[in-house]
């Protein structure tokens, strides 16, 4: 069997999938990217390089190797957007669904916490959990522009923690920029370990850097196969005509969908363990594509659990959505035959789960392609660090060429950067005096409210 398979049958126009894109259509646009493909890997962007050229993997795995020796009980990132939901994916994919629950669970690991929220109220309990075992914490310190208030405002909440325990500097990593920043200001003057965001990756493209790449690194992850399996995809994408190169046919599907409609792009993994890579997914889509008015809006569901929830509008609500399934069963689970007094459950009795699961998937295919909504479905042999290497990269590249397609910069975030200015001018940041006059007077304006 093939490591990743794209059937794009059920997007495709036709007696059955009346709501289908053409053939020839996409084939058009593929070949539009072919011909950019030859300009593109002349001068590529900063992400793109990142496979082969290994960015700091001897740094990363000269500092986890340390973390190991530190017998460390608890890793802690800091980080929000591009700096956390790499890692997230990384670890929901390849380490024990209930990997904080146990010592036998986590086999050695430290617990995680990824912190990419603020609420008090979850920052209090993580405090209190961690003040216990605070001298063997390690605290990883993430943002590429060293500036997002969210993040700097946790690191000050649990800096003053760490400084209360011994050699506390060995166990604070900070990823950054490497020129600008207060991240960086910080280190200069407090002296720990940086590891880097490379020049020209953006924090939604930087899964492959240190970003994403140290904390798996702690977790034993094979940090080298994630490289491989994105190298290989980089290959197959450099080389591969557009009828059969994944990532163009990919944005090709996804750009007509747009504009045909179809302007709601779910993704619905059936694999809980891809659940966070849907999250990724979309932050790399809506972030990158969000522009001038234009734009795809991505949504996620999971299989089988959205079934029971969202698919009666995907099959019979607006005919706005193209849906994205990812599939990846290998393990068995017989379904005993519990219940023999019981008539009509012998389709389930000795079975298997596997089976079950692959039939809601197929099912869930047949009623969408029914109903006119068109979906495809991306089958994944394996999740394994070669497979997810190979998916980020695959997803990446989809994402620039979308940018191609649609004629909007894919790697800036403008509106994000604009929110993070109104928040620092109404916390009262030196500077920006009249970005804070401005939200007051909007802020003061009346209000219709109901109150209960
Ligand atoms: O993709 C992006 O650029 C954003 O989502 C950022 O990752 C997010 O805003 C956090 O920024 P930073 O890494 O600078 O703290």
């Amino acid at each position: 069997m093939n490591l990743i398979t794209l059937d794009i049958t059920n997007s495709l126009r036709g007696k059955a999938n009346k709501g289908g894109l053409e053939k020839k259509s996409i084939y058009r646009t593929a070949l539009e990217l072919e011909q950019y493909n030859k300009v593109l890997w002349k001068d590529p962007y900063g992400f793109m390089g990142l496979p082969e050229s290994r960015f700091q993997f001897d740094m990363i795995k000269r500092l986890a190797g340390r973390s190991r020796r530190q017998k460390i009980k608890n890793l802690v990132i800091l980080g929000i957007g591009g700096s956390s939901l790499g890692t997230q994916t990384i670890f929901e994919a390849l380490l024990h669904p209930f990997h904080n629950y146990g010592d036998s669970i986590r086999k050695g690991l430290p617990r995680y916490f990824i912190l990419d929220n603020i609420d008090p109220h979850t920052i209090n309990r993580i405090v209190d959990i961690v003040r216990k075992e605070i001298d063997h914490t390690l605290l990883v310190v993430i943002s590429k522009s060293g500036e997002t208030p969210e993040t700097i405002s946790q690191f000050m909440i649990f800096k003053r923690l760490m400084e209360k325990s011994k050699g506390f500097r060995e166990r604070i990593i900070l990823i950054t920029d490497q020129k600008k920043g207060v991240l960086k200001q910080i280190s200069d003057k407090e002296g720990y370990d940086v590891l880097n965001v490379p020049e020209g990756v953006g924090g939604r493209f930087s899964v492959l850097t240190p970003v994403g790449l140290f904390p798996s690194a702690v977790m034993g992850i094979d940090i080298d196969e994630i490289a491989h399996g994105a190298m290989d995809m980089s290959r197959h994408i450099r080389t591969a005509k557009h009828t059969h190169n994944m990532a163009i046919v990919l944005a090709a599907i996804l750009y007509l969908m747009d504009k045909s409609g179809r302007n709601i792009h779910v993704i619905m993994p059936y694999c809980a363990r891809l659940s966070g890579f849907a999250d990724w997914f979309r932050q790399l889509e809506a972030e990158s594509l969000g522009k001038g008015s234009c734009g795809p809006t991505p949504a996620k569901s999971m299989g089988v659990t959205d079934q029971h929830s969202q698919l009666q509008l995907y099959v019979d609500g607006p005919r706005d959505k193209c849906i994205m399934l990812l599939y990846s069963a290998r393990e068995k689970r017989l379904i005993p035959k519990t219940f023999p007094y019981i008539d009509g459950l012998d389709y389930l009795a000795k079975k298997d789960l596997n089976g079950l699961f692959h039939a809601e998937l197929l099912g869930t295919t047949l009623s969408l392609t029914e109903a006119g909504t068109p979906n495809f479905t991306i089958l994944l042999d394996d999740i394994s660090a070669y497979s997810l290497g190979a998916l980020f990269f695959l997803y990446e590249m989809a994402i620039a060429y979308l940018g191609r397609l649609y004629t909007i910069n894919p790697f800036d975030q403008p509106g994000v950067e604009l929110g993070k200015i109104y928040t620092k001018a109404i916390m009262g940041k030196a500077g920006l005096e009249k970005q804070k006059k401005a939200a007051d007077r909007i802020l003061s304006a009346p209000k219709t409210v109901i109150t209960f």
